[in-house]
């Protein structure tokens, strides 16, 4: 996995958060020729199965598998192992599965070009949501907590919302990846999403690559939007 991508469009990481492998498809096929990444998360993965990973590699699309693994560490580890058989660019597991389960996980994807990444706390859950799980710290100090436990177990990135690019770059410096959702370009619909920052906030934040769903899936031309959002990115960065 390229952790440094030399263009804007190889920062893009297109969610394609779609019921079956139709949809999905419909939605990825006009951008497979861009450089991009493709995101199948959950509910897609859920409805199709890893075939869908294998229909997308045969495609030509290079593939961040969104799974959010979190079990006891053989379990993870081994999953770990299946998810690099797919071929796939990057994966998730969750920091709060422990050391042990962070360090097996990163060991397992040895030897393959798969990148882990950690997701830390969910950017749905809030200082009160935290508290009822018994644990007492701010999201952010949570979020800044777990990224270094997974640190010293040798994980190279992490998932994180706008709002912690700043604080994870201001304690680990430059060498962890970050990947960035709740991205809107400005004037776009800000939809579900609460926290949001234009693609050019975020690559100027610090995020190495930017999930981006509905403002390219939903968009009259997705290439068009695409295109649109690497040029800002790239004029963000420039100079
Ligand atoms: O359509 P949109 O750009 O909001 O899609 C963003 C993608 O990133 C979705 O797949 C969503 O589940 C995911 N995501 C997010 N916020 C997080 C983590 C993941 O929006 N904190």
């Amino acid at each position: 996995m390229t952790a440094t991508p030399s263009t804007a469009k190889e920062k893009i990481i297109v969610a394609i958060d779609a019921p079956d492998a139709e949809a999905a498809k419909r939605l990825a096929d006009p951008l497979l020729g861009e450089g991009c990444l493709f995101k199948i998360g959950l509910q897609l993965f859920t409805a199709e199965g890893p075939s869908i990973v294998r229909e997308f590699k045969k495609l030509g699309a290079r593939v961040f598998l969104d799974l959010k693994f979190h079990d006891i560490p053989n379990t993870a580890k081994e999953a770990i192992h299946s998810a690099a058989a797919l071929g796939v660019e990057m994966t998730t597991i969750h920091l709060c599965g422990g050391p042990r389960m962070v360090a097996d996980s990163v060991a397992a994807a040895d030897g393959s070009e798969m990148l882990v990444l950690g997701v830390s706390v969910l950017t749905s859950m809030d200082a009160e949501s935290l508290a009822a799980v018994g644990v007492s710290a701010t999201p952010e100090n949570q979020v800044v907590h777990l990224a270094r436990m997974g640190r010293l177990q040798g994980l190279q990135g992490v998932v994180a919302s706008p709002r912690e690019i700043l604080p994870l770059r201001e304690n680990f410096g430059n060498d962890l990846v970050i990947v960035t959702p709740g991205v809107r370009p400005a004037g776009s619909d800000i939809g579900d999403q609460k926290r949001v920052m234009t693609p050019a906030e975020a690559v100027r934040a610090g995020a190495n690559f930017l999930v981006i769903g509905r403002p390219i899936t939903s968009a009259p031309s997705p290439v068009a939007a695409l295109r649109a959002i690497a040029e800002e990115m790239a004029a963000a960065t420039a100079g």
